[in-house]
């Protein structure tokens, strides 16, 4: 089977996770001062906050800029559906802007149609990696006065006109989740140049209680997750769930071991800070291979498939390869899964948040939300499994 994802995991990290269980809350703190100090530099130089995830620092940004229930907020209509979820628990007003069916990704044209006298902040998201066209939209909500929180959970090492993706708008937030391109198991970034709403995240994650053991449990539940997808056993369970049609199960499974570990009320650790650090230094030659790769299997493609374009405005992050499927895609996902490829749909890559809000001028992210489908790349991917894959695909999609 080769899985949808590898974890990319070590000795140095095993070797890091056991010296962060006897890190003093001190020697923690310093070592995220530094990890948040080398980010920075790398995101342009706006100064940088650990915090407990992606979500986190998005609820960050929104206490420093002061939203309150009933203000609206542009969203991408192709997101994580978790975060509208998030937004609307806290009274927040998403209005979906639609995406460009090409790149996946908002425009300044969709923002402006989606903006009201209501609206108070604008969200850009750098899907897959793939920079959106930022700068049109910097223009547009500076032009309106609008705070452009720039959501690059899925682009750490992007670039738009030689400056690096998180440096645009007010506020960006990343993501350091298991699967993105610098992984800390998770955690994830504030960077602003704002003065103020750094003061309110400051004082918010001065709250929070130090504990190396949330994130050296979830470390080792990736790292029995990692096992388990490497080993023959998991091609054939796949195979079973996969028989008949409901991939339900299939489904929870994957979801499940995902989302279990997220704590919110511990500090960013010292072994984060030291496993960051090694992604950091690594990330522009895993970035420049995984973009060669990427280009390879876009290339090879059979015919039906159409890849994200995804350097329209930018430097792309090496994230997920997702691509459009115009035929069935429900059967070609069975197909290839019992042919050993995992592949995801729908769900599975990301939401149609228009669809989510009861949104229906939202065309282009139906189209994207039906017909994506993330194939598996990552590290584990050489010429040969690429070759599989793409000759199983070929299968799949004639069959
Ligand atoms: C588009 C997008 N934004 C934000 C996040 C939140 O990141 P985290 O999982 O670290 O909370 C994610 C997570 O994958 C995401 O896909």
């Amino acid at each position: 089977m080769i899985p949808r994802r590898r974890i990319d995991i070590g000795w140095a990290d095993v070797a890091d996770l056991l010296r962060g269980i006897g890190d003093s809350p001190f020697d923690a703190a310093r070592l995220v001062g530094e990890f948040e100090a080398r980010c920075s530099v790398l995101l342009g130089g706006r100064p940088v906050r650990a915090t407990a995830s992606g979500r986190d620092a998005l609820d960050l940004i929104f206490e420093g800029l002061g939203l309150r229930a009933g203000d609206e907020l542009v969203v991408p209509a192709y997101t994580l559906g978790e975060l509208i979820v998030r937004m609307q628990n806290r009274g927040l007003r998403p209005v979906a802007a639609d995406v460009d069916s090409e790149t996946f990704t908002v425009t300044p044209a969709s923002v402006a149609r989606a903006i009201t006298p209501r609206t108070r902040a604008v969200i850009a998201l750098h899907v897959f990696g793939a920079p959106c066209d930022i700068r049109g939209i910097g223009a547009l909500a500076a032009g309106r006065g609008l705070p452009l929180i720039e959501d690059c959970a899925h682009a750490f090492g992007a670039r738009v006109g030689g400056e690096p993706a998180g440096a645009f708008g007010t506020a960006a937030l990343f993501s350091l989740e298991v699967a993105k391109p610098v992984s800390a198991f998770g955690g994830g970034l504030l960077v602003s140049a704002n003065r103020e709403l750094h003061g309110v995240a400051a004082a918010q994650l001065a709250q929070r209680r130090y504990s190396p053991w949330p994130v050296t449990r979830k470390t080792a539940l990736k790292c029995v997750e990692e096992l388990m997808v490497r080993s023959p056993a998991y091609g054939i369970a796949a195979r079973l769930m996969f028989r008949d049609k409901g991939t339900g199960g299939f489904e929870r499974l994957y979801r499940g071991l995902h989302d279990r570990v997220r704590p919110v009320d511990v500090t960013f650790s010292g072994f984060q800070a030291r496993r960051g650090m090694r992604r950091l230094a690594g990330l522009a030659m895993r970035t420049g291979e995984l973009n060669a790769l990427w280009a390879q299997l876009a290339a090879g493609l059979p015919p039906g498939f159409l890849p994200q374009s995804r350097a329209r405005h930018g430097e792309p992050a090496a994230y997920n390869f997702v691509a459009r499927y115009t035929g069935d895609i429900s059967q070609l996902r069975r197909r290839a899964q019992m042919m050993g490829l995992d592949l995801a749909i729908h769900g599975e890559v990301l939401d149609d948040v228009a669809a989510m809000l009861g949104q229906t001028d939202c065309p282009g992210a139906a189209k994207v939300f039906a017909q994506a489908v993330a194939i598996p790349l990552h590290r584990g991917i050489d010429a040969r499994r690429l070759q599989r894959i793409v000759a199983i695909l070929a299968k799949a999609a004639r069959s």
